[in-house]
C-alpha cells in the first residue's frame, strides 16, 4: 500500500514580501519531501500564505492599496520566488479564498455545537506583530509595555469576543505534550510542557472592528482571529481546488499532517492550540510538529530598521539556488539557531561542492574515460573469495544514516553522512593512486576495480544529495552515465530507492559522458 505524507511549511503572512525566514522554512521542507518521494510515498507538500488579519489589513493601508489587491500581490510575490526556487509543493494555499471561507464555517459549527464556544470579555495587551495577546502587566507609569520579540508598544484591547475553551482539553493535551515524538526537537518539548503546566485559559477567537478577515456566522460584526481561520489553511489545502470542499473530503485527503515545519516562535500555537481546537471537533491530530530555530546574520539579528536583512530574491540571484540550500541545510542543525555567516558560506560551498564532490566527480570520470574506452571500467574476472571493495560497506553505512536523519529532520546530519562518503572516496582514491598503477599494465584489472569504485560510491553521493541540493545531484547522476531522478513530482515507487542504493547499481560498461565541472567556485563581489 502506498504510505501518504502531509506535510506542511507555515503558511506566511503576506504584509511583506518573503524573508529569508521563509525561505529556510520552506527549503527545508522541500528537501523533507523530495526524501519522502524518494521513499515511494504520496506526498502532499503544503505551503501558502496567511492573508488575514490587523497586521496584513494595517500594511496595505500603509500602502495605499485595497486590502484586497495587496494581499494578491504579496502572494504573487511568495508564488513566483516558490517557483523561481523549484519548491516542490504540491499545494498553495490562500487563506482569504472563498473557499477557505467554507471550511472555517463548517469547522467553527462543529466546535460550537460540541461546546467549546462561549462569549466573554477580552481584556489584554495585543502585539500585532504577533497576532497575539501577551500575558504582561501594565507598565507602573501607565505607559503600554512592549513585545519582546518585536521591540514595539502592545496594544491595550477590551471588547466582547468569542472564546475557544482551551480549558476543556487540559487533560489531552498534557498527555499529548509528554508524548516523545509529539514536539521536535526533544529540546523544545519541555518549554511547551511547562506552558501547558501552568494552567490552559480560554482564548478569544473573534475580533471586532476588523473587516479584513473571515465573518463569523451568526455574530454581526466579527471576524474570525487570524489564527483560528489559518491553522485550518492546512485543511482546506488538502481539498483538491476544483472538488468539494468540506472537513469529510480533507479527511480522506491526507488529513492528519505526518509533519508541520515551523519556527520556534509560533510552536505554542501548533503543539497546544491547534490540537485542542482538532480535539474540539473531533478530527484527527497531527503526528508531529518540528520547531526550527532562528536565523541571524553575522551574530546580529536581522532586521529592517538594522539595515541587515538578506532578502531572497537579491541572494539567489546573485549566487544560484543550490548553495544556498547547501548552506542553510549542511551549516544549521535543524531546530538550533543558526548564523549566516559571508565567509562560511563560501568557503563551505566551494570545499564541499566544488571541491570534495565536483572535482571528485570530475577526476575519476576522466580517468575512467581516458583508459577504459569511455566507460564505466569493466567488471574484473570475480573470484569467489574476492573481498567485498572497500567503500562498500562505509556507503552502506552512509545510506542508512541518510535513512535515520531524515526521519529525526536531521538535515544537518544527512549532509554530513554523504559529505564523509564523498571524503572517504577521495582518500581511497588518493591511496590508491589509479594515476600510477595504470603505468604497470600488469595492474589494469586493479585500477579498474578501485575506479568502479569510485564511481559507485560517488553515484550513492549523488542518490544522496538528491533532497539537500537536487539539480546538483542530478548534474552528478548524468555525469556518471545515469538517469537524473525526479523528486519534485512522482519521486520512486516503494521499495525502488532501496534497489538503487544497493552497491554495485552502476552498470560496468556504461558510456560516460566527457566530465565538465559540477559547480563552478563560487566569488563573490561585495556582500552577499
Ligand atoms: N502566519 C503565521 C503562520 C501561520 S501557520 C498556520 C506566521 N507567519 S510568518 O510569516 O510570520 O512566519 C513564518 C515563519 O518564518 C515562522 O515559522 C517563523 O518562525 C519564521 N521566521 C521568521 N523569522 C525568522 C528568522 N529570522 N529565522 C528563521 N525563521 C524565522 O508566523
Amino acid at each position: 500500500m502506498v504510505h501518504r505524507f502531509t506535510l506542511t511549511t507555515p503558511l506566511y503572512y503576506v504584509n511583506d514580501k518573503p524573508h529569508i525566514g521563509s525561505v529556510y522554512t520552506t527549503l527545508a521542507a522541500d528537501a523533507m519531501a523530495r526524501w519522502r518521494r524518494l521513499q515511494g510515498d504520496w506526498v502532499c507538500l503544503i505551503t501558502g500564505c496567511d492573508e488575514h488579519g490587523l497586521k496584513i489589513q494595517r500594511s496595505a493601508a500603509a500602502a495605499g492599496v485595497p486590502t484586497r489587491d495587496y494581499v494578491d500581490r504579496m502572494a504573487g510575490h511568495f508564488a513566483a520566488l516558490w517557483q523561481r526556487i523549484g519548491i516542490s509543493h504540491d499545494r498553495f494555499v490562500r487563506t482569504s479564498a472563498p473557499r477557505h471561507h467554507r471550511l472555517v464555517h463548517e469547522f467553527y459549527e462543529r466546535v460550537r455545537s460540541n461546546g467549546h464556544i462561549r462569549l466573554g470579555q477580552q481584556q489584554g495587551w495585543y502585539c500585532v506583530a504577533c497576532e497575539e495577546f501577551k500575558d504582561v502587566d501594565s507598565g507602573e507609569d501607565g505607559t503600554p509595555p512592549r513585545c519582546e520579540i518585536h521591540d514595539r508598544p502592545l496594544e491595550w484591547r477590551d471588547e466582547e469576543n468569542l472564546f475557544f475553551c482551551l480549558s476543556h482539553f487540559q487533560e489531552p493535551i498534557a498527555q499529548l505534550v509528554e508524548q516523545e515524538d509529539f514536539i521536535g526537537p526533544a529540546s523544545r518539548r519541555r518549554e511547551v510542557q511547562r506552558f501547558v503546566e501552568a494552567g490552559l485559559r480560554d482564548f478569544s477567537i473573534s475580533r471586532v472592528n476588523l473587516p479584513w478577515g473571515i465573518p463569523v456566522p451568526h455574530q454581526p460584526g466579527h471576524t474570525f482571529y487570524v489564527w483560528f481561520d489559518a491553522l485550518l489553511g492546512y485543511v482546506t489545502a488538502l481539498c483538491d481546488p476544483d472538488g468539494p470542499q468540506d472537513l469529510a473530503t480533507a479527511l480522506g485527503s491526507g488529513w492528519p499532517a505526518q509533519l508541520h515545519l515551523i519556527g520556534k516562535d509560533i510552536l505554542r500555537f501548533h503543539a497546544v492550540y491547534w490540537p485542542a481546537m482538532l480535539l474540539a471537533a473531533d478530527l484527527p491530530l497531527p503526528e508531529r510538529v518540528f520547531g526550527h530555530g532562528f536565523l541571524t546574520r553575522e551574530g546580529r539579528k536581522m532586521g529592517k530598521t538594522m539595515g541587515n536583512t538578506l532578502d531572497p530574491e537579491a541572494l539567489f540571484a546573485k549566487v544560484g539556488v543550490e548553495p544556498v540550500r547547501w548552506y542553510l541545510l549542511r551549516d544549521i542543525q535543524f531546530g538550533d539557531d543558526g548564523d549566516i555567516q559571508q565567509k562560511r558560506f563560501l568557503d563551505l560551498v566551494n570545499n564541499d561542492l566544488a571541491n570534495t564532490i565536483g572535482n571528485l566527480v570530475n577526476r575519476t570520470v576522466s580517468m575512467s574515460r581516458r583508459w577504459f574506452g569511455g566507460c564505466v571500467p569493466p567488471e574484473e574476472k570475480q573470484q569467489d573469495d574476492a573481498p567485498p571493495h572497500p567503500l562498500a560497506a562505509v556507503a552502506g553505512a552512509t545510506t542508512e544514516r541518510v535513512s535515520r536523519c531524515f526521519a529525526q529532520q536531521d538535515l544537518q546530519g544527512a549532509a554530513m553522512a554523504t559529505l564523509a562518503l564523498a571524503e572517504a572516496t577521495n582518500g581511497h582514491l588518493s591511496e590508491q593512486a589509479p594515476w600510477s598503477a595504470i603505468k604497470d599494465a600488469s595492474r589494469r584489472d586493479a585500477v579498474a576495480a578501485v575506479l568502479y569504485g569510485v564511481l559507485e560510491a560517488t553515484r550513492l553521493v549523488g542518490l544522496c544529495l538528491q533532497p539537500l541540493v537536487p539539480e546538483f545531484s542530478n548534474r552528478l547522476l548524468v555525469q556518471l552515465g545515469c538517469d537524473p531522478l525526479d523528486s519534485r513530482h512522482d519521486g520512486l515507487p516503494p521499495g525502488a530507492w532501496e534497489q538503487l542504493v544497493r552497491w554495485g547499481g552502476l552498470p560496468h560498461g556504461q558510456t560516460l559522458p566527457e566530465a565538465s565541472p559540477l559547480m563552478a567556485r563560487l566569488e563573490l563581489d561585495g556582500d552577499l
